[in-house]
């Protein structure tokens, strides 16, 4: 019906605008598309914030997630069915990855996609964010626990809910995600991908 198409191309338009490329503009920080990676996400933030990049990428995971949270919990709060609460969800994905005003080029999906599970429910975000969290903490490589954590989501949330339309949504997104770090798991499988490194204030 016409309401939930105006929710998901509501929910697309707001995936589209990327937090990495406004908080490097408002924080006089470079592009992330032309350093590090070239990812606009908040592991690419870190990568080139030198000293700001802590705090850059931290409010580039919080906006990023957001725009996955915040459809998903509208839609559910209006009563939509389940099926298009995910569909919500997964264009606010989709609109992170091929933003309308970004010529189409946007990131990975990995903050968006654990909004969007918060939003779905508090334990399958908790989940999957947390799995996320353990193994970049453990591993050091942001990449490989986005990996790890998001293929693992469509098993939570079968556990934790079984509501098959989410299951299979998120399965789709998850298919989706590890194509888009296409270039990571050729450089995990070459054993070039890069750490995480966290640079404190004064740049040490
Ligand atoms: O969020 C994307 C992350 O999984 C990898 O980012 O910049 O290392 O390619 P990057």
């Amino acid at each position: 019906e016409l309401q939930a198409i105006l929710m998901i191309v509501g929910a697309y338009l707001l995936g589209s605008v990327s937090t990495a490329i406004i908080v490097c503009r408002l924080m006089g920080l470079p592009d992330p598309r032309e350093g590090g990676s070239g990812n606009p996400g908040a592991t690419n933030v870190l990568r080139i914030g030198g000293e700001k990049g802590k705090k850059a990428a931290a409010i580039t995971l919080f906006g990023d997630m957001l725009k996955g949270l915040v459809p998903v919990a509208v839609a559910q709060v209006l009563g939509f069915s389940p099926l298009v609460v995910v569909l919500v969800g997964f264009a606010a994905f989709i609109g992170h990855l091929y933003p309308l005003f970004f010529g189409f080029k946007g990131g990975k999906g990995v903050a968006t996609m654990l909004g969007v599970m918060f939003g779905l429910s508090l334990p399958i975000g908790l989940a999957v964010a947390g799995t996320w969290l353990f193994v970049a903490k453990v591993l050091k490589i942001s990449s490989l626990s986005a990996l790890i954590a998001t293929i693992l989501a469509p098993i939570y949330i079968w556990f934790l809910s079984a509501q098959m339309d989410w299951v299979w949504v998120t399965a789709l997104m998850t298919l989706i995600l590890f194509w888009r770090h296409r270039g990571n798991i050729q450089r995990l499988l070459n054993g070039e991908e890069s750490l995480i490194k966290v640079k404190s204030e004064d740049g040490q």
